[in-house]
């Protein structure tokens, strides 16, 4: 596992390449090279081209073959690995009675008024340890790495206090050293109200502010701040207040915004300059052009609204008026249990009216710019990291029409083979 490999044959070697995030229509150019390949050496990708020509170039470069490892990928699309960037990676306890609770006709937010929802996931990872909780993580990171996710956002937010958000933080720190997908940590210590400040809202806020955030910055625990943006959850007002302090202590903006209730989030997105807005559901018309015009990501979240049969955002109209869009998950245990990248691919087709190349931008470039990281994954560009998939099908095309089933085949990290389905899976160093 030298970070030395050299793909080629591919017959669609689909590049996204690029260094930012696409707005609009440039979403749909995926600058592909058909029979292209691509040589990669210590993990970071060198040459990207046509076979032939790479061939040659290596053949005067005289180096050693035996040093690379060689994958043929005939009939094989190749594309940047998929980066997720919105999961709630770590957590403890599941909510299936919940899900039939939503099947009988109880919304997502009344059970969460009556302190269900986010908070029974609360109790739930305050009382599991940090090695449980790394446990539970490794098999999430490995059913993520078999649909071709090669980067992770993780979000803390089920503590709701110091010791249990810091405990999520320092576990997806864990899980970053421990397993090969990197994680990208996101502190969301205001995901919800506890119980214990109840109608305290604004004093919890300033606990997050005061007690919690301060250990996040200096320990440098999260890249991003996020919050809970919603109509009786955390106001406009309360989600400024806390974000503008994180971006003071270092750390980038995220939001969850305007998901059941179109309240702002989107208009607070552009004015804070957040990296990214997610969910967007009731995002309005001049909110998303306002979010267009700061050049912050559009993170649509399908697989939520389809779990929460909720209407979908509008990811065309986003798009139509200049919008970066990026996919990702929402992988969590209540609104959201699925960490499907196929399921998200085939809503965003059928029901957002994204075309796959759209899709394909949105799961890898898009998402990396998403993550602020655009500049060293999420495309096939020489000196990017050596992330990439191979599918057992000649086209991108597939990822959307082959519906809510994986069609990827070997997964490269860092310029090694780490999945390989066709030999068992994970391939374990
Ligand atoms: O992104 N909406 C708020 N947070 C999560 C759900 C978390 C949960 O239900 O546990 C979301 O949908
Ligand atoms: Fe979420």
């Amino acid at each position: 596992m030298n970070g030395n490999m050299i793909v080629k044959n591919a017959s669609e070697l689909v590049t996204c390449s690029g260094s930012a995030a696409k707005r609009g229509a440039e979403m749909a150019d995926l600058k592909i090279i058909t029979d292209g390949a691509v040589i990669m050496r210590e993990g970071k990708i060198t040459d990207v081209g046509k076979t032939d020509v790479l061939q040659s170039r290596f053949d005067e470069s005289k180096e050693d073959l035996d040093n690379f490892d060689i994958i043929d990928a005939t009939g094989r699309a190749v594309l940047p690995g998929f980066v997720d960037s919105h999961t709630h990676l770590v957590f403890g306890g599941y909510r299936a009675e919940e899900f039939a609770w939503r099947l009988r006709g109880d919304s997502y937010m009344e059970i969460m008024q009556r302190g269900g929802g986010i908070l029974s996931t609360v109790a739930a990872t305050r009382s599991a340890t940090a090695e449980e909780l790394i446990a539970l993580g490794l098999g999430r990171l490995n059913s993520m790495l078999s649909m071709g996710v090669t980067t992770v956002e993780a979000k803390s937010g089920y503590g709701l206090d110091r010791e249990t958000e810091i405990k999520q933080l320092e576990v997806a720190k864990e899980l970053d050293n421990i397993h090969y997908l990197d994680i990208v940590s996101t502190f969301l210590g205001a995901h919800a109200v506890p119980q214990e400040y109840k109608g305290r809202e604004d004093a919890f806020v300033d606990l997050i502010i005061e007690d919690v955030l301060p250990e996040v910055a200096e320990r440098r625990l999260a890249e991003f701040c996020d919050i809970f943006c919603e109509k009786n959850v955390f106001s406009l007002e309360q989600s400024r207040r806390l974000l503008l302090k994180a971006q003071q202590a270092g750390l980038k903006s995220k939001l969850h915004a305007d998901e059941i209730v179109a309240l702002g989030g989107a208009e607070l997105a552009a004015e804070l300059g957040a990296v990214s807005a997610d969910h967007l559901l009731q995002a309005s018309d001049s909110g998303i052009r306002q979010m267009a015009q700061a050049g912050v990501v559009a993170t649509l979240l399908p697989a939520t609204a389809f779990s929460l049969k909720e209407p979908y955002a509008r990811g065309r109209f986003m798009i139509d008026n200049g919008c970066a869009v990026a996919l990702a998950s929402d992988f969590n245990p209540g609104s959201c249990f699925t960490e499907s990248i196929p399921l998200v691919s085939a809503l965003a087709a059928l029901y957002m009216a994204l075309t796959p190349e759209e899709i394909i931008t949105a799961l890898t470039i898009n998402a990396a710019a998403a993550l602020d990281r655009a500049a060293v994954i999420g495309s096939i560009d020489q000196g990017k990291q050596a992330d990439l998939v191979i599918l057992e099908f000649p086209s991108y095309r597939f990822i959307p029409y082959h519906l809510a089933v994986s069609s990827v085949e070997m997964v490269i990290k860092s310029g090694n083979l780490v999945f390989d389905r066709q030999n068992g899976g994970i391939v374990y160093c």
